[in-house]
C-alpha cells in the first residue's frame, strides 16, 4: 500500500470570538506544517503529531500548555493522550501542571508498563524525564485569567457552566466559551496512523476533574486497520459518547466515510446530550473527515504541496506550500 501522507490538526472546537480568527488559523497552518516536516524528516507518525500539537502548546490562542484555561480556583491542570494506530499502545496523562508539553509527558507513559498516570505520579515521570519544570503560574495568561473572572461573573449571575449541566437542562444550556483542545491526527505512506490530543480543560472546572482528553476512544483513538480520530469539545459529553471511538465504529460497521462518520457521531451526541463537539478523522484509506457541531473550529491539513484549512461551518480553503 502506497498513500500520500498527510498531517491533519484541530485547534479546538466552540464558541470562538472573531478577534481569536486570524490568530488561530495561523496557528494551525503552523502546527501542520510543523508536523509534516518532522514526518519527513524521520517517517514516523508519533514523532509527527507530538511534534504538531507540541507547536500549539506554545501558542497563547490556544488552550493547551501556554495558554490553558484555569480551574475554579485559578490553576492550570492539563491533560493529554497518544496513540500509536500500529500497536494500539497509548500514553495518557492527567492532572499534570508546570510543563510545557503535557504531550511529551503522555509519550513517555508509553515507555512504561502502563497507559495512564494522573497527578503526582505523572509528575514524577516528568522529573525523571528530565522535563524542564516551569514556576507555578507560568503557563497563565491574560486571556485565561478574563476568561476566568468572567465565568466566576456568569455563575454570580446564576448562569449554569458546561461541566454542571445535565440532560434535559437545554432550556438552561449555555454554549458559551473556547472549549478548546488541540489534537493532530497523521498517516504515512504505508498506512501508519497516529493521534495525539491536549488541553487544559475547561474554565472553573473543578479541581481534579478529568476530562475527555486523555481517555483512549474519548478524545484519541488510533487503529492503522481503521483509522485515528482527536476530539475537541464539551469534554463530560464527549467521554460519555466514546465520540473518537463512535467515529471508528461507524467507518468499521456502517461502512461511513471519514467524513460521513465524522459528521453524523458528532450531530447524534449532540442531539441526544446537548453538548458540542469537533472531531478531526483519517481512516486507514488516508480519507480525511473533519465535522464541528459547536459555533466554529480551527483546522488544518497538509498534504502534498497543499494546505487544506478552515474554521467556519462548511468553509474549506487550500492554500498552495
Ligand atoms: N475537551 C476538553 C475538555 O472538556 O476537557
Amino acid at each position: 500500500m502506497s498513500l500520500e501522507p498527510i498531517v491533519l490538526v484541530h485547534g479546538g472546537a466552540g464558541d470562538i470570538p472573531r478577534e481569536r480568527v486570524e490568530g488561530k488559523l495561523e496557528g494551525v497552518r503552523l502546527a501542520a506544517t510543523i508536523g509534516y516536516r518532522k514526518l519527513q524528516e524521520t517517517g514516523n507518525v508519533l514523532d509527527a503529531v507530538e511534534e504538531a500539537v507540541r507547536s500549539m502548546e506554545l501558542d497563547p490562542y490556544f488552550n493547551a500548555g501556554y495558554g490553558s484555561v484555569l480551574t475554579s480556583d485559578g490553576n492550570v491542570e492539563m491533560e493529554a493522550s497518544i496513540m500509536n494506530g500500529a500497536t494500539l499502545r497509548a500514553g495518557c496523562v492527567s492532572l499534570v501542571n508546570d510543563i510545557y508539553h503535557p504531550i511529551s509527558l503522555a509519550r513517555k507513559v508509553m515507555k512504561t508498563p502502563h497507559n495512564f498516570l494522573a497527578g503526582d505520579g505523572a509528575m514524577r515521570l516528568a522529573e525523571q524525564e528530565g522535563i524542564q519544570k516551569l514556576e507555578p503560574g507560568q503557563l497563565v495568561t491574560d486571556y485565561a485569567r478574563i476568561a476566568l473572572e468572567e465565568w466566576r461573573e456568569g455563575q454570580l449571575r446564576g448562569e449554569m457552566e458546561y461541566a454542571r449541566t445535565e440532560i434535559g437542562a437545554k432550556n438552561k444550556y449555555k454554549d458559551k466559551g473556547e472549549f478548546g483542545t488541540v489534537g493532530a491526527v497523521a498517516i504515512d505512506i504505508e498506512g501508519n496512523i497516529a493521534v495525539a490530543t491536549s488541553t487544559g480543560g475547561i474554565t472553573g472546572k473543578l479541581p481534579g476533574r478529568v476530562g475527555d482528553t486523555p481517555l483512549v476512544g474519548a478524545g484519541t483513538y488510533a487503529d492503522n486497520r481503521v483509522g485515528g480520530v482527536s476530539t475537541t469539545g464539551h469534554g463530560e459529553t464527549i467521554m460519555r459518547y466514546s465520540l473518537a471511538h463512535e467515529i471508528l465504529k461507524r467507518i468499521e460497521f456502517l461502512g461511513q466515510s471519514a467524513q460521513e462518520a465524522t459528521k453524523n457521531s458528532c450531530r447524534s451526541m449532540t442531539e441526544r446530550l446537548i453538548g458540542t463537539a469537533g472531531a478531526i478523522t483519517i481512516d486507514f484509506e488516508g480519507r480525511v473527515g473533519i465535522s464541528f457541531t459547536s459555533e466554529r473550529m480551527a483546522w488544518a491539513y497538509l498534504k502534498g504541496n497543499t494546505m487544506h484549512y478552515g474554521i467556519e461551518q462548511d468553509q474549506h480553503l487550500t492554500q498552495r506550500v
